[in-house]
């Protein structure tokens, strides 16, 4: 199946529903792993919006990314407990390291940088998870690490 055709097939899915357009960019996402632009064409007109709102809503919601994702994801938790432990600081030299901001992705497509509220690892403060695992108690040398370990 082509990606049109496929696309189409997901809107024929959620057109029942009232506000389609969320769920069907949900699953497009779950399935291309991004929004691809030629998806927000065929959106746009089977629920006849135009482009310029379907696009709209993929900038809005940070859920959505209209490019892929890096090949893996650095998750870094920003909520109170990470915050008074320094997490913020912890970001910003993070994002100096990988030359991104936050939901970017690094120039070699290794890195995608997005934030999280609460991993559940408060106790062990400041907490991040790179793909499926997590890593508590965060400084700058243990993150080089897995930055490193990521890229290889
Ligand atoms: Fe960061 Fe709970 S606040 S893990």
């Amino acid at each position: 199946v082509d990606e049109a055709a496929r696309v189409s097939e997901i809107v024929e899915s959620c057109r029942h529903l009232e506000g389609p357009l969320l769920p069907v960019l949900h699953k497009v996402q779950a399935e291309f792993g991004f929004i691809p632009e030629s998806a927000k064409q065929v959106i746009a007109k089977a629920l006849n919006l135009s482009r310029a709102e379907v696009h709209g809503v993929v900038t809005f919601y940070h859920d959505f990314r209209d490019h892929p994702a890096g090949r893996h994801t650095l998750k870094l938790c920003r909520a109170e407990a990470c915050q008074s432990m320094g997490c913020e600081s912890l970001a910003e030299q993070i994002k100096a390291k990988l030359g991104v901001d936050w939901h970017g992705t690094t120039s070699d497509g290794a890195i995608t940088l997005e934030p999280v509220f609460c991993l559940g690892l408060c106790a062990q403060a400041p907490a991040a998870m790179l793909d499926g695992d997590v890593y508590a108690r965060l400084d700058e040398d243990c993150l080089g690490e897995i930055l490193t370990e990521a890229r290889r």
